[in-house]
Formats: structure tokens, C-alpha cells, sequence
């Protein structure tokens, strides 16, 4: 069994798609879910979904207290479903090759610091853009700079606003990231 840790700053709709996805699993564990926002919606998420939770604040992320408790819980890999701090170098470091996250945006357009959420989908259309996507992939010590794993895309219309772009982009994670997560850790076994 490879367990996983799932990290999100926000409302969390990927995290309770990797718990459905994994729930009859015999080889994934969606183990531990890890916070940096006393806000997110993710909380009452794992709550309902009975997955316990750690609440961390940036002191806690950037000593190595993070790192001890994925260690401590037998953690295999880290996902990151809408994550927003940047991870720090002892995680790195401590995770090669085994941190994955999930962009709004077909890498390497719209990417880096402060392009997250809303900031992409507003971008997406104030480019006048005819198509998007999402990028799977690996995690770095830079922003969305990781190795492409998995790209999928949606065409843009004239007439979409940001939520509607970004509604198109969620129906594609939701579809593609915990297959893609589960094909990768078979794969890297
Ligand atoms: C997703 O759009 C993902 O691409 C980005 O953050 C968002 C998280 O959404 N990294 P949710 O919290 O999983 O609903």
C-alpha cells in the first residue's frame, strides 16, 4: 500500500475526488491531509470524509516539522490540490521525484508566482485565448517549473468569462489527476 498526502489551501473539490477515487484502493492510501489556511473549505471536507487533517502555519512549514509528520505517517508521496505556498527545500528534497501538483493552465503559460486560481482564469481570457488546460507535474523548489507528467486541454470561446474557463479546467482535473497520480505510483513503484 502507498500512502498518499494530499496539501490544499483552499476549498479542496480535488482532495474529495482523490478520497472517492481511492476509497476501495487496495494500493493507494489518501493517508493525511495537510493545510496551511484555517479558512479552506478543505477542512470541513475532510471532516465529512473522515480523513484526518494537520493544520500547519508558515513557521511550522518552513522548519522540518512538515517533513517529520509525512515521515511519521509513512508518507509516500505528496499531491498538491491547489496548494499555494512554495515548497520549501527540505521537502524537496526529502520527496524527489514523489511531489505532484495540479496547474490551472497548459505550463508553461501562465505559470509562476502569484498565478493561481482566479489570477489564471482572468488571464486565460483577458489573452483572448482559444483553448486551456491543466498541467500534472512534478514539484521543484520554483514555481510550476517541475517536469511535465500529463496536459489536458478545452477550447476557450469568445464569450467565456473566468468562472466559466474555470469551471472547464475543473471538470478535467477532477477526470484526470487522481488517474494520472494512480498510473504514475504504480509506475514508480
Ligand atoms: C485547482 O484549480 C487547481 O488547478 C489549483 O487549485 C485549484 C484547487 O481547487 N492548483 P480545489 O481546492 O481542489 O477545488
Amino acid at each position: 500500500m502507498k500512502n498518499l498526502a494530499l496539501f490544499a489551501s483552499g476549498s479542496g473539490s480535488n482532495v474529495e475526488r482523490f478520497v472517492e477515487y481511492f476509497r476501495d484502493s487496495d494500493f493507494i492510501n489518501i493517508k493525511l491531509i495537510l493545510c496551511n489556511n484555517p479558512q479552506a473549505g478543505v477542512i470541513e471536507r475532510a471532516k465529512r470524509l473522515n480523513v484526518p487533517l494537520v493544520l500547519f502555519d508558515r513557521a511550522q512549514f518552513k522548519s522540518d516539522a512538515i517533513v517529520e509528520i509525512l515521515q511519521d505517517n509513512q508518507i509516500d508521496w505528496v499531491i498538491l490540490a491547489g496548494f499555494l505556498w512554495l515548497i520549501p527545500q527540505n521537502l524537496v528534497a526529502a520527496y524527489p521525484n514523489r511531489i505532484v501538483n495540479i496547474h490551472p493552465a497548459l505550463l508553461p503559460k501562465f505559470g509562476g508566482k502569484g498565478m493561481y486560481g482566479h489570477f489564471v482564469h482572468e488571464a486565460v481570457v483577458a489573452n483572448q485565448e482559444t483553448e486551456s488546460g491543466i498541467t500534472i507535474h512534478y514539484v521543484n523548489e520554483h514555481y510550476d517549473e517541475g517536469t511535465v507528467i500529463f496536459q489536458a486541454s478545452y477550447p476557450v470561446l469568445p464569450s467565456d468569462s473566468p468562472e466559466d474557463v474555470a469551471k472547464k479546467g475543473q471538470v478535467l482535473e477532477h477526470k484526470h489527476f487522481p488517474e494520472v497520480v494512480e498510473q504514475l505510483v504504480k509506475s514508480e513503484q
